[in-house]
């Protein structure tokens, strides 16, 4: 069935608009993409004559930098830009932001922004192929891609009553809906845990279950998604203190043998470790929070190269 499917001038915007043939057309591409990582060579001329804009008015490391490695790793031209340093600065808003770059003849722009829905406008807005990097909490698709392609590499490809975990911050997180959405589409047992202060209000509405005790959260779960507690976006007063929070719902050793045993930690990063997650169970051989960094390249070519040039 993958053979019909095609990306080619499709933004981007969410995994709820991804067909699961999709997904599973990104998830192969992304191993071919993989290769030519591994191969030495870190330059092929898939996108040769393709011009990519990064666009990010919030801070990161990881997708920022992967989106760019990914794009000149497949020979495009890449430009990132800098909102503080931009005339976004002046007050230029985003609308006519896309349209300068419209006008700059690129090809795809990759955003992240705080505003949810800012990606879905700036798609209508011009013409190049907008992927949504994050968008405040609602989105953060190229994450969801790669957490998917990290569990099929460690032999998780059938997540049909895998009791998955997500622990944490819920109510700001765009990774936790996204996750949501893939793991829903393939059939998962979905868990959530966080103080209720964390969770959205409507999070049964979103088909999962809600553990009050992060130990019935953690009770066999063979992934466990630890999100990051997003300092920056709350407001104070959400949880009493650091230290009560990573008493009461950090996942630690001990915690963690809960789980099954061959168990997939995940962590989108930057991780606040000895908050939500501890100094051993970020390093401890079911982590591969360093895998999905690397992940995160492959998956990203794999996302440009269909989007940009098909198959
Ligand atoms: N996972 C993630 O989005 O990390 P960055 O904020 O570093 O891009």
């Amino acid at each position: 069935m993958e053979q019909n499917v095609s990306l080619l001038g499709r933004d981007i915007l969410d995994i709820e608009s991804l067909t699961q043939d999709e997904i599973e057309l990104i998830m192969s591409t992304a191993q071919e993409m993989k290769k030519i990582m591994k191969s030495g060579m870190k330059k092929v001329d898939y996108l040769k004559g393709k011009s990519i804009i990064t666009l990010f008015y919030e801070a990161s490391t990881r997708t920022r930098t992967s989106f760019e490695s990914a794009g000149k790793y497949l020979g495009a031209d890449v430009v990132n830009i800098n909102t503080a340093s931009s005339s976004v600065t002046k007050g230029e808003c985003l609308r006519d932001t896309v349209l300068v770059l419209e006008n700059m003849d690129c090809d795809a722009v990759v955003i992240r922004t705080p505003l949810e829905g800012a990606s879905a406008y700036a798609a209508k807005i011009g013409k190049p192929i907008v992927i949504n990097a994050g968008d405040g909490a609602h989105a953060h698709p190229s994450q969801a891609l790669l957490d998917l392609f990290t569990l099929y590499e460690v032999g998780k490809n059938d997540l049909k009553g895998k009791k998955m975990v997500i622990v944490g911050d819920i109510l700001y997180s765009r990774v936790a809906r996204s996750n949501i959405a893939m793991w829903k589409k393939f059939g998962a047992d979905i868990h959530v845990c966080g103080p209720m202060t964390l969770l959205p209000h409507d999070i049964a509405a979103l088909g999962v279950t809600v553990d009050k005790k992060v130990e019935d959260a953690l009770h066999d779960a063979d992934v466990v998604d630890v999100l990051r507690i997003q300092l920056e976006r709350q407001k104070s007063g959400l949880f009493p203190t650091p230290r009560e929070y990573s008493r009461q719902y950090g996942v630690n050793d001990e915690r963690l043998k809960l789980c099954k045993q061959d168990v997939t930690v995940l962590h989108p990063g930057p991780m606040n470790r000895g908050l939500e997650i501890s100094y051993g169970v970020g390093y401890c051989e079911n982590a591969a929070i360093r895998t999905q960094v690397n992940n995160g390249v492959a998956v990203r070519m794999a996302l440009l190269y269909l989007t940009l040039k098909g198959r």
